[in-house]
């Protein structure tokens, strides 16, 4: 089963450390999320799992970090600034505003009003102002993309990196969107991360690099836990393209809310290099862009050919990762009831993502034997994994396995009299290995358990039996 409504996830998420609402003692910001000590975690896995497989373990990709706050001219040459608008409606009976494309039977979403204005076009960008004097001039924004920070290091990347086409430019980081009307949880919210890649392609291989994106992601969503029966491909319309696309392969996933966005597989064409590029004419600058602030470079490869400049064409993979922790929460989340009757909640996360990786546990806080075994554990596998390995001393197993299935800790080890009984080689110590997914318990040599631990991490839940 999965997550059937939003509610139990968001109160699983608040109960267990994963999500909280931003600015929560004053009554929280609309569209702002913190991420808790489990969350982090997730997020963290999901990003570092993107992370190998574009950046390490591939030789035609670089990654990058660029600012958040970008230059007015970046985002005017882009087409943001004129075009990155959504449609706005006032509700002239409560004053609420809203998304023209959210109203159903033109009806106010909030009062069910009639009576609201015609729509109007609403930049999503946030503005601020860089240095103390607040004036047109030195207005900056938020970046809406992480994509145009990777525009603008294009050519320092050629220079420094000699990457030959076709190649790829990665970037994880923070983006802002002034949404109208954010909702449905962490799926619409105005602070957000992306996990980005430009990959940059002679002009004629877009179509056949476009495809082999929309499959390697595809892959990709599959391995990081979601069903493909929940996991849909669906082509954008012409009408529904951003500005710089010729066509958009959205993944779109079966929320509690219903189906939306997870990722979008653009083929931005060469709108982006060509927008910065001064001496590109042909291409479509902008008009109300003055000449002083123009690009000076031409965002360009040498034709590895001919004696020509060529743009490359650009496709690109982009996600939310908010929205992938949420799909990768909804996909997870199971209640199974026991035998005896009880109801049992389980995150079933992919071990790599799981928040923790073992959960030492003592059967007995009190006992100094029995603690410093499990001290001692937790610190092997701390060094040898360097992931997330948590000692538990609330002495309640019990407690201890609910909450552990519930942030989806695939492995709990239990140390109990057993282990410490032990006391020559022809007896040695064991623990308690338990999973969560089947609950199923093995006793392990308490000098094997580190190597049990790898084979358990690097296998997955599936190794478990052959581990025995
Ligand atoms: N860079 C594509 C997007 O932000 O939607």
């Amino acid at each position: 089963m999965v997550a059937s409504s939003m509610d139990v996830l968001v109160a699983l998420c608040k109960r267990r450390g994963f999500i909280y609402p931003s600015s929560s003692v004053y009554g929280g910001l609309a569209g702002m999320y913190d991420f808790g000590p489990m969350g982090v975690e997730l997020k963290n896995n999901l990003k570092a799992s993107w992370w190998q497989s574009m950046v390490y373990d591939r030789d035609d990709i670089e990654g990058l970090d660029s600012t958040i706050l970008m230059s007015r001219t970046v985002l005017q040459h882009s087409g943001h600034e004129s075009t990155f608008t959504d449609p706005l409606v006032d509700c002239r009976n409560c004053k609420a505003r809203m998304r023209a494309d959210f109203i159903v039977n033109n009806e106010c979403i909030y009062c069910k009003s009639t009576d609201l204005t015609e729509a109007r076009d609403f930049n999503l960008m946030f503005a601020t102002t860089v240095g103390p004097v607040v004036n047109d001039e030195n207005r900056a924004y938020l970046r809406p993309e992480t994509a145009q920070g990777i525009f603008m290091n294009f050519k320092n990347i050629l220079d420094s990196q000699a990457p030959k086409i076709p190649f790829g430019i990665a970037q994880i980081g923070k983006a802002f969107r002034n949404e109208i009307t954010p909702r449905n949880f962490i799926f619409r919210v105005r602070e957000f991360e992306q996990m980005e890649l430009e990959f940059f392609v002679m002009p004629g291989d877009d179509e056949k690099w476009h495809q082999y994106w929309i499959e390697n992601r595809y892959q990709w969503w599959l391995d990081q836990g979601l069903s493909p029966d929940r996991l849909h491909q669906c082509d954008q319309e012409k009408d529904e393209l951003a500005h710089y696309s010729k066509r958009t392969v959205d993944f779109l996933y079966d929320y509690p809310h219903g189906q939306d966005e997870l990722e979008g597989i653009a083929n931005r064409t060469d709108y982006d290099l060509g927008s910065h590029t001064k001496e590109q004419s042909s291409l479509n600058i902008q008009a109300n862009v003055k000449d002083n602030t123009d690009s000076t470079q031409r965002l360009a490869i040498k034709h590895p050919d001919r004696n020509e400049w060529v743009v490359p064409y650009v496709i690109e993979p982009s996600c939310g990762v908010d929205r992938g922790v949420l799909a990768v929460l909804c996909e997870a989340f199971d209640e199974e009831t026991l035998a005896n009757g009880q109801i049992r909640t389980v995150m079933r996360l992919k071990p790599h993502l799981a928040p923790v990786k073992f959960a030492v546990i003592p059967i007995a806080k009190n006992n100094p034997v029995i603690m410093k075994c499990a001290k001692s554990i937790t610190q092997k596998l701390r060094s040898q994994l360097g992931k997330k390995v948590v000692l538990e001393n609330t002495g309640n197993i019990g407690k201890a396995y609910r909450r552990h299935d519930e942030v989806g800790t695939p492995f709990c080890i239990t140390v109990d009299f057993d282990t410490i009984a032990a006391d020559d080689a022809t007896d040695p110590g064991t623990v308690t290995v338990r999973d969560r997914d089947s609950m199923q318990q093995i006793r392990v040599p308490l000098e094997d358990i580190e190597r049990v631990a790898n084979e358990l991490l690097s296998g997955g839940i599936e190794a478990f039996a052959q581990v025995k």
